[in-house]
C-alpha cells in the first residue's frame, strides 16, 4: 500500500536519515523505536511531507514519485491519505473541539460546514468525545486533547494515520485513555505508523517494531522477535535502558 525507498534528509551539515525504507501494508500497525535524536520525527514528517527529505523515493497507491521533486498536487493527494497525530496535539486554542476536527474537512478536503460537522462529530464519537464537541481545548485534559488529536486526523477517512509519541507528554494517569482510542482504532483495521516507546502497546498491538538508530534502521520484526531476541546491540542496550526506566517509574 506504501513504500518508501532510500529516504535522506539533512538539516544543515547533520544527515538526519541515512537511507531509511518503509513498507506499509493495508491494516498493519507499525511501531518505531529509538532513542532522542535518532530521526523517528524526521521520518514521519518526511512521509507526508511535513518535512521535505532530499532523497528516496514513495509509491502510495497510484503515486510513484521523488519525495524530493514531488509536484504540489502529488504532495496534496499523499496528505489526503494520510493523518498525523502530533505531540503536542497542536490544538488551535480559540476553537472547540469540533471545529478543530472541522477545519482540515472544509479547508483542505471540501466538504460543506454540514458535511464537515456531520463526519466530525462521527469522528468526536469515535474517541469517546462527542459529549465535549463544543468545549475549547483549555477546558479540555491532556488526554481529551489529545483525542481530538485523534478524531482531527482519522475525520477525513485517511488510509494511514502517523502518530508521533502520542502519549509522551501526558501525565502517566492519562496515557491509558489515548492508547485505548488507538487500540480500537487498530481493531476497526485502520493502518497506522506509531512511534512511541509504550512497550505494552506495541506488544500487544504491533504487527512490527522498527528499531532506528541515528538515522538508519537498525533492526525490525514482530513484537516478539524484538523485544525478546534483538539481535543488534544497539537494540539490546536501548531496550534495557528503557525497561529500567519503566521499572524505576514503577517503584
Ligand atoms: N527543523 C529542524 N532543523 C534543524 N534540525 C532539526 C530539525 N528537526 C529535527 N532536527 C534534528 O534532527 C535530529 C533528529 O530529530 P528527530 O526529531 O527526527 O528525532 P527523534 O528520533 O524524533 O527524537 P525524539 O525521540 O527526541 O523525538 C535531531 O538532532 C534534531 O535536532
Ligand atoms: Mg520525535
Amino acid at each position: 500500500m506504501l513504500e518508501l525507498k532510500n529516504i535522506h534528509k539533512s538539516f544543515g551539515n547533520n544527515k538526519i536519515l541515512k537511507g531509511v525504507d518503509l513498507s506499509v501494508n493495508k491494516g498493519d500497525i507499525i511501531v518505531i523505536l529509538g532513542p532522542s535524536g535518532s530521526g523517528k520525527t524526521t521520518l514521519l514528517r518526511s512521509i507526508n511531507f511535513l518535512d521535505r527529505a532530499d532523497e528516496g523515493t514513495i509509491d502510495f497507491g497510484e503515486i510513484h514519485t521523488s519525495l524530493s521533486k514531488a509536484s504540489k498536487n502529488e504532495v496534496y493527494k499523499i496528505r489526503k491519505k494520510t493523518g498525523f497525530v502530533f505531540q503536542n496535539y497542536n490544538l488551535f486554542a480559540n476553537k472547540t473541539a469540533l471545529e478543530n476536527v472541522t477545519e482540515g474537512l472544509i479547508v483542505a478536503h471540501g466538504y460543506s460546514k454540514e458535511e464537515a460537522e456531520k463526519k466530525g462529530l462521527e469522528a468526536l464519537r469515535k474517541v469517546g468525545l462527542e459529549d465535549r464537541a463544543d468545549y475549547y481545548p483549555s477546558q479540555l485534559s491532556g488526554g481529551q486533547q489529545q483525542r481530538v488529536g485523534i478524531a482531527r486526523a482519522i475525520a477525513p477517512e485517511p488510509e494511514v494515520v502517523l502518530f508521533d509519541e502520542p502519549t509522551s507528554a501526558l501525565d502517566p494517569e492519562l496515557v491509558g485513555e489515548v492508547l485505548n482510542v488507538m487500540k480500537d482504532l487498530a481493531k476497526s483495521g485502520m493502518t497506522m505508523i506509531v512511534v512511541t516507546h509504550e512497550m505494552s502497546f506495541a506488544e500487544s498491538v504491533a504487527n512490527e517494531v522498527i528499531f532506528m538508530d541515528q538515522g538508519v534502521v537498525v533492526e525490525k520484526g514482530s513484537p516478539r522477535e524484538i523485544f525478546s531476541h534483538p539481535k543488534d546491540a544497539r537494540t539490546v542496550q536501548f531496550l534495557r535502558r528503557i525497561l529500567r526506566d519503566d521499572f524505576e517509574y514503577a517503584i
